[in-house]
């Protein structure tokens, strides 16, 4: 079996993790990096990674989160915020920032650059956060995947009211939203109910129809 299967076969979304092991500061950086290398559409990038470390702002969410305690247990909490709306100058500032890195202007991408322009902001803002927020999930996707990499444990949440904590984290100043939370750390070896219990997924053939 490949090293990838294998870690995805070994990951699970820990229900109780270790309060006495932190996750390395190195393993926590790849994590980032994988998340941040992540495709987005058009290369966006709209949404942001919040690491929180901090015990008091982890400790407030935790009853806003149905009082799930990974989120203390674990020794860092990302917390993927997405962009409340698509701006003219949110669109330009990663347009600009592709012909700064590649030193040049292509007319094929500036032919994009302005059907977006033409497209996004005048979109209503719910439709055009909720397009930011699947591209959040991807970068979950992704962080799930380079977490069982590093062999480190997480648990991806959706179980939490938003609204608490853009309010605890000051996300709604900064034009964000959360979307997903997710604590790193260490399974703890008792108390976890799942950790032992065999991972179930639909067999192959009642997921992956195959068309040849
Ligand atoms: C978007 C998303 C939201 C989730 N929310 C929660 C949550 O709030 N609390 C929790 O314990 N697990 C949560 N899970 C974990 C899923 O229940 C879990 O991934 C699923 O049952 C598959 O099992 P496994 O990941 O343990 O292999 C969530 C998973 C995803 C992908």
């Amino acid at each position: 079996m490949s090293n990838l299967i294998e870690q995805l076969q070994w990951r699970y979304a820990a229900k109780k993790m270790d309060p006495s092991k932190p996750v390395a500061s190195e393993k926590v950086e790849r994590i980032l990096e994988a998340i941040r290398l992540t495709a987005t559409s058009s290369g966006l990038q709209p949404y942001e990674v919040i690491v929180v470390t901090n015990d008091s702002l982890r400790e407030q969410i935790v009853p806003h989160a149905w009082n799930q305690a990974q989120i203390t247990d674990g020794s860092h909490l990302l917390v993927f915020a997405a962009w409340n709306d698509y701006t003219e100058e949110r669109i330009n500032t990663m347009f600009d920032l592709v012909n700064d890195e590649r030193g040049f202007v292509n007319e094929g991408w500036e032919n994009y650059r302005k059907m977006l322009l033409a497209t996004y902001p005048m979109r209503d803002a719910e439709v055009n956060y909720q397009h930011a927020a699947r591209q959040a999930y991807i970068g979950l996707g992704t962080a799930l995947i380079a977490a069982a990499e590093e062999g480190v444990d997480s648990t991806p949440m959706e179980g939490f009211d938003p609204e608490k904590v853009d309010e605890i984290l000051g996300l709604k100043e900064r034009g964000l939203r959360s979307v997903i939370l997710l604590p790193l750390g260490y399974r703890a070896e008792e108390g976890d109910w799942l950790k032992d219990l065999k991972k179930v997924r639909r067999p192959k053939e009642q997921f992956i129809t195959e068309m040849k």
